[in-house]
């Protein structure tokens, strides 16, 4: 049983681990402007939508970018992330994920998915799961990214659920914050220090227990 009508998940670094794909492409991408990346600046990047994690990373640069090369640049960047992903399958699952869908699955719920990336369409047909989702969210719908709600309140009102009866699952601060700012329960997928504003946090869907939200 749970009080919950839907769970609504994240997808890099809850489902999959994209992001070490991401920092790779990114790295070279900023590195080729004369950017210094690392792992740490990556982190601020998650859940953060394409060109806005292309502005944060231009805003070291030394000089200014017009929307043109903006654009360029990010296409650069998501053509290397391509490559990198293309050889995904189902072995790129994070452990737990199919369990945790499967029993959101049995236990009668709605399944939605609430990635800002406009590959996610790609990465859950490599990882073959696309089928386990009632609705998933076409990131290039959503003007706003996390930590805006709209992308969690737009899966919600698809799945016909009101926010108050939705849980959400999520690994980045921003994207907890998008949970709570539509007015959802947050479930986060990583340290209770850094996901300060979750309402639960584990360390992964392994430990998932829809029973106990
Ligand atoms: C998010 C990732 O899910 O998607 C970010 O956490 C990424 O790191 C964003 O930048 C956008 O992804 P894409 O595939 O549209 O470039
Ligand atoms: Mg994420």
């Amino acid at each position: 049983m749970s009080r919950f009508k839907a769970v609504i998940f994240d997808l890099d670094g809850v489902i999959t681990d994209t992001a070490h794909y991401h920092y790779l492409a990114w790295k070279q991408l900023a590195e080729s402007q004369g950017v210094h990346f690392d792992h740490e600046f990556n982190e601020g990047l998650k859940g953060i939508d394409r060109m806005g994690s292309l502005d944060l990373i231009l805003a070291s640069a030394t000089r200014s970018y017009t929307p043109e090369e903006k654009l360029a640049l990010a296409d650069v960047k998501n053509r290397h992330y391509q490559e990198l992903i293309a050889t995904m399958s189902s072995a790129d699952l994070l452990p737990g994920a199919v369990e945790a869908l499967d029993a959101v699955r049995a236990a009668g719920l709605r399944i939605g998915l609430a990635s800002v990336s406009k590959n996610a369409f790609t990465v859950l047909g490599r990882l073959g799961i696309t089928d386990k989702f009632d609705y998933v969210v076409d990131a290039a719908t959503i003007a706003r990214g996390k930590p805006d709600p709209e992308i969690f309140l737009r899966a919600a009102s698809e799945l016909g659920v009101a926010p108050a009866d939705c849980l959400g699952v999520e690994d980045a601060v921003a994207g907890v914050a998008s949970i709570k700012s539509a007015g959802m329960f947050a479930l986060g997928i990583g340290h209770p220090f850094v996901l300060t504003q979750a309402d639960v946090v584990i360390t992964s869907l392994k430990e998932f227990n829809l029973a106990a939200y």
